[in-house]
């Protein structure tokens, strides 16, 4: 499976990071992997992960300006798109199809090729415009899971909640990873 990981310059980049070393386990998914310009400012700024760090992590790397990578055109077999932490500012890009990246460019392929998509977004609080745009991309059959920690899992620490995400993205693209404290009676 290919899948193609967005890290956007949301807070919260570290859930990125993590789902990368998750999906390490997993010896049939290949990772394709953009961090917007941000995402490698909050990286320096939220976490201790240099950008080497993250790049060793990934299968494929790509430069979020490079409009004429693979992954940029829908003849490329893609099996889904995650971004996450999702800005306001690419969720915006994604639901008005303004692609002047290659992060927004590779949404707008899983859009028009009707791949799943599933999208993070991170922000508090969110005004109407953030709202419609999470609706738009909805309606289009876009996966909306905006990282919101569960308390009914139990979670000891923050690395708790980010992998109880992770497992709950994954879970829509048919990966099962129980990293995450399902909930059980
Ligand atoms: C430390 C920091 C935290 C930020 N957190 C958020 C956030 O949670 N949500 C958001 O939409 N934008 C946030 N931003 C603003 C985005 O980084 C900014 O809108 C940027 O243009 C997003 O571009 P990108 O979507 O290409 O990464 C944050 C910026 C910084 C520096």
């Amino acid at each position: 499976m290919d899948l193609v990981i967005g890290i956007s310059g949301a807070s919260g980049v570290i859930y990125g990071v993590r789902l990368l070393e998750v999906l390490k386990q997993f010896e049939d998914v290949k990772t394709h992997v953009i961090l917007s310009e941000y995402a490698y400012k909050n990286l320096a700024i939220e976490t201790d992960y240099t950008v080497e760090q993250v790049e060793a992590l990934a299968d494929v790397w790509y430069d979020n300006h490079d409009l004429a990578a693979s992954v940029s055109s829908g003849s490329f077999p893609i099996d889904g798109v995650i971004i996450l932490p999702c800005s306001m500012k690419t969720l915006s890009s994604v639901a008005n199809g303004y692609s002047d990246c290659l992060m927004v460019r590779v949404c707008d392929v899983a859009l028009k090729e009707q791949r799943k998509l599933v999208m993070c977004p991170r922000e508090t609080p969110l005004s109407a415009i953030h709202l419609e745009n999470m609706l738009k991309l909805s309606r289009l059959g876009v996966s909306m899971i905006p990282p919101m920690p569960a308390f009914y899992n139990h979670p000891k620490d923050l690395d708790d909640m980010i992998h109880h995400h992770i497992m709950k993205v994954l879970d829509q693209l048919g990966l099962s990873y129980e990293g995450g404290k399902r909930w059980k009676k």
